[in-house]
């Protein structure tokens, strides 16, 4: 996959996508993440890539001109100069246009499996009040937010995008590890962890994960699961009760056990 982010601050980046899990996926050409100065796209000599609102009121807002000669930079290739043409289609090669922005619809597991189904997408990473309207108008911007929060800008709120979509793309996490088997994704939160050793000062592991005994390990994580996911998303449970028809025999028992239960 690729991503093309419209940033003021690009060297807010590498400590995040260089490292771990997604510093692998770039190595083996899995994710390549191309950052974009929007400054390095401002006609102004002084690079400048914000100005005041119309009608007034506090902060900046950043400027029309730097975005449209950057995005239109996108549409050719890498080694586009600044007197790009315009795009035919104002999705530059048909990628998906995202706005990063309290505004926005809200970043969950429904969203980050749709963008991961995509080859190519474009994040633009928002400072001060925003970003003159007419960019978003014209290049068909979708508006994305993590949360009910503000932060200072986009750039975080991208990366955790890229992150959560990543995850997603074949082989870039180890086999051993599985999006789908995870909380949020399976409808349930993820089970208690333990690993050694068996005690610690004293403090125990759950006798039945050290047994060797497959079944009775899984019915645990299962019933560990769900009471979790009662308690502390209660939302989630009632989502995942409803796929009850698709549910095991076994499952359903150990349902009516759990959930009959007062929360934890
Ligand atoms: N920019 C500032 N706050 C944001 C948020 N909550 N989500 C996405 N982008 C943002």
């Amino acid at each position: 996959m690729k991503v093309d982010v419209l940033t003021l601050f690009p060297e807010m980046f590498a400590p995040v996508t260089g490292s771990s899990i997604l510093g692998r996926a770039g190595e083996k050409g899995l994710l390549y993440i191309n950052l974009i100065n929007i400054r390095d796209y401002s006609s102004d000599k002084h690079s400048k890539a914000d100005d005041t609102p119309f009608g007034g009121g506090p902060g900046m807002v950043m400027m029309a001109q730097p975005l449209f000669d950057a995005i239109r930079s996108l549409a050719a290739p890498q080694e586009a100069g600044l007197d790009t043409p315009a795009p035919a289609g104002r999705r530059p090669a048909g990628r998906r246009m995202i706005y990063m922005s309290p505004r926005g619809r809200l970043l969950d597991a429904a969203l980050i499996r749709e963008l991961a189904a995509e080859e190519e997408l474009c994040l633009l990473c928002g400072h001060y009040e925003g970003v003159d309207q007419r960019v978003l108008d014209y290049w068909q911007f979708e508006e994305v937010s993590i949360g009910d929060y503000i932060l200072t800008g986009g750039e975080l709120a991208a990366m955790v995008l890229i992150d959560a979509v990543a995850r997603f793309i074949p082989e870039v996490l180890g086999s051993s590890e599985s999006v789908e088997d995870e909380s949020v994704y399976s409808g349930l939160l993820e089970c208690d962890q333990y690993t050694k050793p068996r005690s610690y000062e004293g403090l125990t592991v759950p006798e039945v994960l050290t047994s060797g005994n497959h079944k009775e390990i899984a019915l645990w994580q299962y019933e560990n699961s769900l009471a979790l996911t009662q308690s502390r998303r209660p939302d989630l449970l009632r989502a995942y009760l409803e796929k009850e028809p698709e549910l095991s025999k076994a499952e359903k028992k150990i349902l009516q056990k759990v959930v009959a239960k007062p929360p934890l």
